[in-house]
């Protein structure tokens, strides 16, 4: 018999990332009635802490509404704290006889969340699994990178974690697999003719997967100077991102289904060379304003002589029968000009020019953030008299289209319906079932306003003001058809989704143990070859 109750464990429940994230996030769920009604929620760290405090901590960054005070204290009356050091089996057996003693807590499903330095991850997950473990229930755990840093070291993470538990009980989060856009790249192209037969080696010149960043470290100094941005963002976000561009067809949308064909997409891509990379590290900008004055080298937490890269570009090639010898170029990097994440395919050049070299290439962007868009460059014949071909853009940006609203701001009666998704066993099939429902009306909206378009530009001068009028109270009609439709669509945060996939059960969006091996295997030697020699990175100035 299946579990009603649920425990949501957050060891490190002191940090920074349980306090601006896992904490925020779970209110969130919570509040938006989606997670399963008899769901608990205790930390746990070494600090002795109380949930009043906590509250305190985290109220900053959860976005609590006018009106959501009673639901917030509710959320925190299934909250408790308990403290205890990771490497002290007692602790965890104290731990356990807390959780034993919510209601219905002994058989219930347990999710632990791991907001903790890689220091303390074996002894914690050893604990867990000696002491911890509901005997009924279902135990998944979720982990966070930095999983090692390099191949050999998260080999060895790899192995003591497989020593303790399933691969399905494991669920390594890379959050930009949570992100809207991300998740679309599948849809997008498996769930359209026309991306299909141009998507390889004969059309696609080049692909560019970006990741861009306004500020520079921001305090994180320490942390990031062992890392870097190559094992930061571009191993991870930008390498996932370029799976679900370049894999082939999965036989089904089945977790496994599709990380098997993300890791056969990885197994054709050679490690990195140093000679296909650039590095660079920011200086500060002497006419800047706040931060941007300052350098990377300028952050007290970072060694003066410090030669980690906060900028990389790298061409990778995926050496298989669609991509050969079409660049996939990797860009990353913190104190840029915007933020910006996105990716773009630009296509090849129309073979057989008739327009005098006018044409610029196609492209299709799926920019993930801000302002999420999938966007075509694309010629078309100037309006009017002319007859040369002029360059546009066939535009989806989701907030014209769906008029996407903000997390915080989201109270839509809709809710109930969404819910009820989320809580099926079925999710699949309903959502599969509910996104085709609405393709069919999008179509069909579509067609007629474009109808009503066309009509007007084709007929004749004395039928324009015919046209016009019908176009008008057409368009009434047809924008609140819209409207009731598309209303408060809301995008949730990468974590939320993800979150939810875990008490789901479904590993799509989370990165398998295999991925995470080839995943190092592509750039471990490119990591110690810079290490090594320390690779000096090319100045450039903050914001810029
Ligand atoms: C994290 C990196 O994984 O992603 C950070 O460690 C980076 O350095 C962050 O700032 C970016 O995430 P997002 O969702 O803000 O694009």
């Amino acid at each position: 018999r299946q579990c009603d109750t649920h425990i949501f464990i957050i060891m490190g429940a002191s940090g920074d990332l349980a306090k601006k994230k896992i904490y925020p996030t779970l209110w969130w769920l919570f509040r938006d009635g989606l997670l399963p009604e008899e769901t608990y929620f205790v930390g746990f760290a070494r600090s002795s802490l109380t949930v009043e405090t906590i509250r305190t901590n985290c109220l900053p960054y959860m976005k609590v509404a006018d009106g959501e005070a009673d639901r917030l204290s509710a959320f925190f009356s299934r909250n408790s704290y308990v403290s205890g050091k990771y490497g002290d089996e007692a602790a965890f057996c104290n731990l356990q006889t807390h959780l034993a003693a919510l209601p219905g807590g002994a058989g219930a499903n347990r999710l632990f969340y791991l907001a903790l330095p890689p220091s303390v991850y074996h002894d914690v997950t050893k604990n867990i699994r000696h002491q911890c473990m509901s005997a009924r229930g279902w135990n998944r755990v979720i982990v966070e990178k930095p999983f090692g840093r390099d191949l050999q070291s998260s080999e060895e993470l790899s192995a003591h974690m497989s020593a303790l538990f399933s691969e399905d009980q494991i669920y390594r989060i890379d959050h930009y697999l949570g992100k809207e856009m991300v998740q679309n790249l599948m849809v997008l192209r498996f769930g359209n003719r026309i991306f299909g037969p141009i998507w390889n080696r004969d059309s696609v010149a080049c692909v560019v997967l970006s990741f861009k960043e306004p500020f520079g470290t921001q305090g994180r100094g320490g942390y990031f100077d062992d890392f870097g941005i190559i094992r930061d963002v571009m191993q991870n976000h930008l390498l996932q991102m370029l799976c679900l561009v370049a894999m082939e067809k999965p036989a089904s949308t089945s977790s496994d289904d599709v990380r098997d064909e993300k890791v056969k997409v990885l197994k054709c891509i050679a490690p990195v060379s140093l000679s296909d990379v650039v590095l660079g590290q920011y200086v500060g900008d002497p006419g800047g304003e706040g931060d941007a004055r300052l350098g990377y080298l300028d952050d007290p937490t970072v060694p003066k002589d410090s030669s980690t890269p906060t900028f990389a570009t790298a061409v990778l090639y995926v050496h298989n029968e669609r991509w050969d010898g079409v660049p996939f170029i990797l860009r990353c990097g913190k104190a840029l000009n915007e933020r910006k994440a996105e990716v773009r395919l630009q296509f090849t050049d129309v073979p057989g020019d008739i327009f005098s070299a006018q044409c610029r290439r196609n492209e299709l962007v799926v920019r993930v953030q801000p302002n999420e868009a999938i966007y075509a460059k694309m010629m078309s014949k100037k309006p009017g008299v002319f007859f040369s071909p002029e360059e546009t853009e066939l535009d989806l940006t989701y907030h014209s289209r769906y008029r996407v609203r903000e997390t915080s701001m989201y109270h839509s009666r809709n809710r109930v319906r969404e819910t009820s998704m989320y809580h099926s066993h079925n999710r699949v099939r309903e959502t599969s079932m509910y996104h085709s429902r609405n393709r069919v009306r999008e179509t069909s909206m579509y067609h007629s306003r474009n109808r009503v378009r066309e009509t007007s530009m084709y007929h004749s001068r004395n039928r324009v003001r015919e046209t016009s009028m019908y176009h008008s109270r057409n368009r009434v009609r047809e924008t609140s058809m819209y409207h009731s439709h598309y209303r408060d669509v809301k995008l949730p945060d990468a974590y939320e989704r993800l979150i939810l996939d875990v008490f789901c059960g479904s590993q799509m969006h989370f990165v398998r143990s295999d991925e995470l091996r080839e995943a190092w295997r592509i750039f471990t030697p490119l990591l110690h070859q810079i290490e090594k020699e320390k690779t000096p990175p090319i100045p450039y100035t903050y914001g810029r």
